[in-house]
Parts: structure tokens; sequence; C-alpha cells
């Protein structure tokens, strides 16, 4: 949910923050913006629409200027228009600001400040930070920093935010509560970087520092990075060193992230998996999972709290952890829980599920679920994020950086952490046996292989969703643990490609959703599970019967499903329990081409953010 960038040192902020702009793009991406910075003078530029609509309006000249500030957008107060995208002027246009988050009681701040004479361009929150940030410095010998605190003591909401001022043009102050932000430390602290993540900074400097909520860094070219809290305490922090390869940021050979990362899968699952899991012997790690294991094997109840991609892979491992531990699951989506006064107990176990690690409401759902004493273990891909640090465990899906919206590698890898900790759970609890737990290890091992032989099938898969571009709805069934399996299918087709897709438990399909089935009305069947294999043969048959198109996802060798489909897409045999995540790859693959055809923009779907920072 938008995206900013910062730069403060010796080279040309410019290029800096044009290309970090494009990088954190998939942050938000309906308007953007720039402010260069020099001798008391700003240059500010702004446009509706992507950073490359930006770059066409500013001047083609060598721009400078060494410190500057910018921003993408996604659009939450105000329209995207020019005039709505950041940076925002404060009404004398001595200050300037960029902002990811949102400022709850901006009304009544905006209503004051309009009464005191202050002016507004935009309808957005962020015009109310910096004038009162103008405010606050107008107020005695106040400095920049201070009028920074002051503001912020008054503001609600969540914010990330640089500032730059006039008044004391030689200084870059970031700010951070409830959205992330990261600073690059030059060498010597001779240049500082600011981002919303990691991304835009790595090709620079791997050493960064996250700052905490209510926290505000000061940044000047040869001086150490001075962190205080709003109320200007100072506080210390750490400087860490991140491996993230430029590579990992970038497309290389593929035509958009989305396929990088399907493709990716066989990595990303292998360092996952063995990650967490010994290549030969049948060990099992997490970090602090020694301390944990005695909460597990006690806990009475697993809640699991998530959203989007990562709710279907805590519905995923409701099916794996009841069935290979024996612990009773209930998995729910934050922004629900977080506002309906759930019952959660001290002797519950929370399990937080997120790739980008930030999420507001399920941050939100994890803090509230740790404020009434429950444990709380996060399961998220982006190391040093909101919720990895806040809870009281964490797991890494280490899938590597997920750029394209709409989210896959992380998917698959949180499925494979999950089963890994199902059975780790399943063996604490005596409920799992040596020997299967042995085998499922062992098949485990395996998964990232039969992936990779998935995505052989690729070229068949694009064919067959070139029959489909027409088409305006599609239903999706499953059953068992691959039931989330088909609403993860349906969800990626329609964020991607606007068609309409809804999944279905497929046993419930004769409990309404047959009334649509008619020959305009395709339905994807996966029909891979061994155990409800007839009676997914049986709702393929009602399908068929109504005239209904059926494309079926089967397994290898398979014949009366296929022989009943209009279309198949393959898997390699795999056990049932772990059977999603290689379902996962063609239903990803068939959104994927279904989008590419239709013309859509697969990795920067209208109207969707990557990492929602609001509620
Ligand atoms: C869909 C998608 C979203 C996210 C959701 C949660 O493809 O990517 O539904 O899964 O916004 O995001 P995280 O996992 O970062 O909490």
């Amino acid at each position: 949910m938008c995206g900013i960038v910062g730069y403060i040192g010796l080279r040309k902020a410019y290029p800096i923050l044009i290309e970090g702009l494009k990088r954190l793009e998939y942050r938000g991406y309906d308007s953007a913006g720039i402010a260069l910075s020099s001798e008391n003078a700003f240059e500010v530029y702004k446009e509706a629409g992507k950073v490359s609509d930006l770059e066409k309006i500013i001047p083609d000249k060598e721009h400078l200027q060494t410190i500057g500030i910018a921003h993408t957008r996604w659009a939450t107060h105000g329209e995207p228009t020019s005039q709505n995208a950041h940076p925002h002027y404060s009404s004398s246009k001595d200050i300037v600001v960029v902002h990811n988050g949102i400022i709850e009681n901006f009304m009544p701040l905006k209503r004051r400040l309009i009464k005191e004479g202050y002016t507004f361009q935009s309808d957005t929150d962020t015009e109310v930070i910096v004038n009162l940030i103008e405010k606050e410095s107008k107020k005695g010998r106040v400095s920049f920093e201070e009028a920074v605190n002051k503001a912020l003591q008054q503001l609600h909401g969540a914010y990330a935010l640089a500032v730059l001022s006039k008044k004391e043009p030689e200084k870059l102050i970031v700010a951070r509560k409830g959205s992330p932000l990261a600073i690059g430390l030059g060498k010597e602290y001779s240049e500082f970087f600011i981002a919303s993540d990691a991304i835009p900074i790595v090709e620079y400097t791997q050493d960064l520092i996250y700052l905490n909520d209510n926290e505000v860094a000061v940044l000047e070219r040869n001086k150490k990075v001075v962190v205080k809290d709003i109320y200007g305490k100072s506080k210390s922090y750490k400087v860490k060193h991140i491996e993230l390869d430029n590579n990992m940021v970038t497309k290389g050979e593929y035509e958009h992230f989305m396929l990088k990362e399907i493709f990716e899968q066989p990595d990303t699952l292998s360092n996952t998996i063995f990650s967490h899991l010994d290549e030969k012997e049948n060990i099992i790690y997490f970090e602090g999972l020694g301390k944990l294991k005695k909460q597990l094997s006690e806990a009475k109840r697993i809640l699991i709290i998530a959203c989007g991609t990562s709710w279907h892979s805590g519905l995923i491992g409701e099916y794996l952890i009841e069935e290979l531990a024996r612990v009773p699951v209930e998995v729910e989506y934050a922004s629900e829980f977080r506002y309906r006064n759930p019952i959660v107990r001290k002797d519950d176990i929370v399990f937080a599920i997120s790739q980008s690690g930030e999420t507001a409401d399920t941050l939100a759902a994890m803090r509230y679920s740790k404020e009434q004493g429950a444990t709380t273990f996060a399961i998220c891909n982006v190391y040093g994020s909101s919720m990895a640090r806040e809870a009281d465990f964490v797991a890494y899906t280490y899938a590597g950086v997920e750029i394209g919206v709409a989210s896959t590698k992380a998917f698959t890898a949180q499925i494979a952490v999950l089963s890994l900790l199902a059975i780790a759970m399943g063996q604490e609890n005596k409920v799992l046996d040596m020997k299967k737990a042995t085998f499922l290890m062992k098949e485990l091992r395996k998964i990232p292989k039969l992936v990779a032989k998935t995505l052989e099938k690729d070229a068949e898969i694009e064919r067959l969703a070139k029959k489909f571009l027409d088409v305006t709805s599609f239903l999706y069934l499953g059953r068992g643990i691959n039931f989330p399996v088909a609403l993860e299918g349906a969800l990626k087709l329609k964020e991607i490609s606007y068609i309409h897709a809804e999944g279905y438990p497929a046993a419930e399909m004769k409990h309404g959703p047959i009334a649509m089935i008619d020959e305009k009305l395709p339905t994807l069947i996966v029909g891979t599970n061994e155990m409800y294999y007839e009676k997914i043969v049986s709702n393929a048959q009602e399908v068929k019967a109504r005239k209904g198109t059926v494309i079926s996802v089967v397994n290898e060798g398979d014949k009366q499903l296929s022989d009943i489909s209009d279309y198949v897409m393959t898997i390699p045999k795999v056990t049932d329990i772990l059977q999603p995540i290689v379902v996962a790859v063609p239903l990803h693959l068939f959104s994927y081409y279904v989008a590419v055809m239709k013309g859509c923009n697969v990795d920067q779907p209208r109207n969707l953010a990557k990492s929602v920072t609001v509620e």
C-alpha cells in the first residue's frame, strides 16, 4: 500500500528515486510523485498513473539535486489524480512529505488547520501531516525535528513518512508507526537510502536499520543516524546486514514477475523445506520449537489468522494440523476476527500467516491475541517484518522476494511450513507414528522435483487457457484439503483476469451453485485426492449432465475423470495430504495465461496492491 523512497548523500538523487519507485510499484501504482531538494528550493513533479507516466512529465535534463523523496500511491483518501499524488507541500511550500499509511483523525485536524488559515490542495489525509509540521515549526524556536515530533504526537493511525524542510535543508527526517520503513546506510554514513522495504535499497547497500513504531530518524550526510521516539527520547538501533541479491528483485528473462515467481518454486520450496527439515535425517527444525513444543502439545486449540491467499494456506493448515496432530484449529479472516470481540484464551496458539508480515488486519489481530495472553506464532516471508518481530515465535518461508501482486510462491512456501509444523506437532503429540512421519517427510523432500515436473506442462496450460478468454464466470471445485486450493485458484483468476470466479467445496455444489451451471459456465475441478475420487467423478458428471464444461486437474495416468472432462491438466502423483502445493501450480499458471492473453497487467492488477497496510 503505497511505497516511499528517499535519498540524501552525494550522488544524484533523481535516478535513485525513479528506479526505487519502479521497484516499489507493486505496493501501489495509481499515481506517483517526486520532490528534489537543493539550496532552499524544492522541485516537485506528480502525475496520475504509473511511474512511467510520471517520468514523461519530468523535464529531460540533468537533475543535480542530491536530496529527494518520492512516492507511488494506492489511493485511500481522494481519487488517484496528480493533485492527490504525493509529495505534498505545506501551505507555505516550505515543507514536503511523502506518506504511506492512513491518518484516522485527519478530519478534525484538517478542520482546525483550515480555521487557522492553512490551505489544502488535495483530498488526502497526508496534507494534514505536513501542515501540522509547519504549524508546529512556527511556534517559537522549534527545530525541524521537534516540529515533526510534535505533529506526530497528534496523529492517530499509521504512517511511514519522509519529510524535507527548507529551513533545515540538509536533513531528511523519517518516521514510522504501523507502516514499514527501512533505512539503508551508505559507507561511513556518507549517504542514506530510505524505502518502504529493502528492494529499492539493496543495489546500493545491504546494511539496514528497520525503524520501530513511534520512532523518528534524522538523516544527515556524514553523521551517525539519530533515532528517537516521537517524544524525543533517544532509542538504540541495530544495523542488520541483509543478503538480497539484485537478481532476486528483477524479472530476469521472464516477461512478468508472476511467471518468474511461479517458475522459481522448485528452488523456493527447496529453500523452505530444507531450512526446516534435514535433507536426510528425519529432523524438523523451527527456531524456538524446543520452547514452543510444550505449548503446542498442550494447546487446546490453534487459531489461524490471515487474509487473502494467506488465509487459503491457513485453511490448508487446518486440514494438515487436525489430520496429523489432532489439535482443533479455527481459521479466521483477520479482518473479521479483530472486530468481532473474539474469544482468545491464554492457552491458545495463534498462527498469523502473512507473506509481507505487514498486512494491517493480520497484524492487528495478532497483537490483539497477544494482549489476551495467547502465544503468537508468525509464518512470514519478509525478514524483519512487523509480524516477524512482534510474534512470540516466527517461522520464515524463505520464498525470496515476491514482487508480483498476486501471491504464488509465498503461498506454496506457507503450505510447506504448515506441513512441517503439522508433522512436528503430530510427533510431539504422539498421534503421528514414526512410520507415517518418516513417509511424509520423504514425500515432502520430493515436492520441489514434482513441482518442477508440473511446470513442464506450462505450454499445455497456456494452450488450454486460450480457450477461455471470452468466459465471464468460472466455478472452481475441490474436496478435502484441495477445497482451499480451489478457493485460491478462483481468487487468482478473479484478481488478475477480472473474470468472476467462485471457489466451492465440490459436495456443496448441489446446495446452490449447481443452479448456475449451463454451457456458458466452465467448472474447474480438482480431482486428485485418492480419498474422494469417486465422489469427485460424480460431481464432474453432475456438471456434464447440465451441459457444463469440465476442466479437471488429475493425476498422471488418470482415466475415469479424464474421460468425463472436456479438458485436463495433469500433476504427478502425490500423497493426498501434501497435494495442495503441487495442485496450486497449474491453477496459478492457468490464471496467469488467461490474464496475459486478455491483455491484463498481471503484475499490477487494477485496484490492488501487494502489501495491504491499511484496513
Ligand atoms: C492474492 C494476494 C493477497 C494476499 C493478502 C495477504 O494473490 O496476494 O490476497 O495474500 O493481501 O497478504 P499477506 O500474505 O502479505 O498478509
